[in-house]
């Protein structure tokens, strides 16, 4: 009751203060100074916010709304079971597939749900159920009822490592990516982690084979650079030639030579998760002298065995526009890593001569 007085009062003031503003045509400012016109604005708008807290506060309309809406969620109809088109999915890697899901009674209220993957590595699930082929392997998706988490069903999801690409329907090995040659984000690369890098997941074994078969040699390997996102790449090629113009370069000559380096956004085997740069340690060593260092001679040799090859090589500067570099190698496969490596020529030209 004394909250509705209030209100009263308050309204009251409102009114003579607007029928004061309109009867003289003057803004309160100009009548009583503009001190005086904030304080009358900030007690308006306390007026405002005590009307809302008087009717948010009023016992009557408080208690009608929180019985309808309590009403609602007590006799709420619940999802008492849920079904799948399909409990088995098989994907290749980089394939989605979506599950439909059928929920029991019809008339459930809140028939909301959530998607879950016991192992995202190998397939990862989104809001509405697509699930992703990430990695060679099986794992559960299971989907749960929001308003009764007892319920749920699940698929069993198995994923195949497969030499075509399902988004390209193309050898995803033997893509290739050049200053002529650009993917951009629309290309799918299923990411995964190797010792702190990221890469295309499908090079993961073949790398980590790599990796053992140097140790059991005495040489330790590290990986300093692997999967690269476009725009990633595009801050480092831009770091490299702001570095370039502080010598003094002009910007112009500045990005010509950071270019025989460092590719531009979306024109790097980085940006596809199939080229790593290896070192002889943790620290940075990417400079030619890796070709001399025993993890340089190691993969020069055995590198193709694993399916990666010398992707920059001294010799075909002019074919692959980029100057040598004994540390990054490409993922092509084993079996094309070899035959390129025996035939001497480089990426470009074997793809053509193929
Ligand atoms: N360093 C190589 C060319 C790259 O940035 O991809
Ligand atoms: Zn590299």
């Amino acid at each position: 009751m004394r909250n509705r007085l209030k209100l009263g009062a308050l309204a009251l003031i409102l009114l003579i203060i607007s029928g004061t503003m309109s009867a003289c045509d003057k803004k309160v400012s100009d009548v009583m100074g503009d001190k005086a016109s904030s304080i009358v604005s900030e007690n308006i708008s306390s007026v405002k916010d005590d009307v809302s807290s008087i009717v948010s506060s009023d016992g009557e309309m408080q208690s009608s709304s929180f019985s309808s809406s309590t009403l609602i969620s007590s006799n709420a109809i619940k999802v008492t079971g849920i079904s799948l088109s399909m409990t088995q999915v098989s994907l290749i890697v980089g394939e989605k597939k979506m599950p439909i899901v059928a929920m029991t009674p019809k008339n459930a209220m809140n028939k909301d749900e959530v998607w879950t993957s016991s192992d995202s590595k190998i397939a990862s699930v989104d809001k509405v159920g697509n699930i992703l082929g990430i990695s060679k392997g099986s794992c559960v998706v299971t989907v749960t009822s929001v308003s009764n988490p007892g319920v749920s069903a699940k698929v069993s999801v198995t994923v195949k490592a497969s030499a075509v690409d399902a988004s390209t329907n193309a050898d995803w090995r033997l893509k290739l990516v050049n200053k002529q040659n650009a993917i951009d984000d629309s290309y799918y690369v299923p990411i995964g982690t190797i010792r702190g890098i990221k890469v295309d997941s499908r090079i993961i074994d073949d790398t980590e084979k790599l990796l053992q078969a140097a140790k059991k040699d005495g040489v330790s390997i590290g990986l300093m650079s692997g999967y690269r996102s476009i725009s990633y790449q595009k801050d480092l090629l831009d770091r490299n030639v702001t570095e370039r113009m502080n010598q003094g370069m002009s910007y112009k000559n500045a990005l010509a030579d950071a270019l025989i380096s460092v590719a531009p956004p979306g024109k790097s085997e980085h940006n596809l998760g199939l080229a790593i740069d290896f070192s002889s340690s943790t620290s940075a060593d990417l400079n030619e002298s890796f070709q001399n260092t025993p993890q340089g001679k190691w993969l020069k040799k055995h590198a193709r065995e694993y399916g990666f090859i010398l992707r920059y090589p001294k010799n075909k500067q002019s074919i692959t526009q980029y100057t040598y570099e004994p540390w990054h190698f490409r993922y092509v496969g084993v079996e094309s890593a070899k035959k390129i490596e025996a035939s001497g020529l480089c990426f470009e030209e074997w793809l053509e001569r193929k």
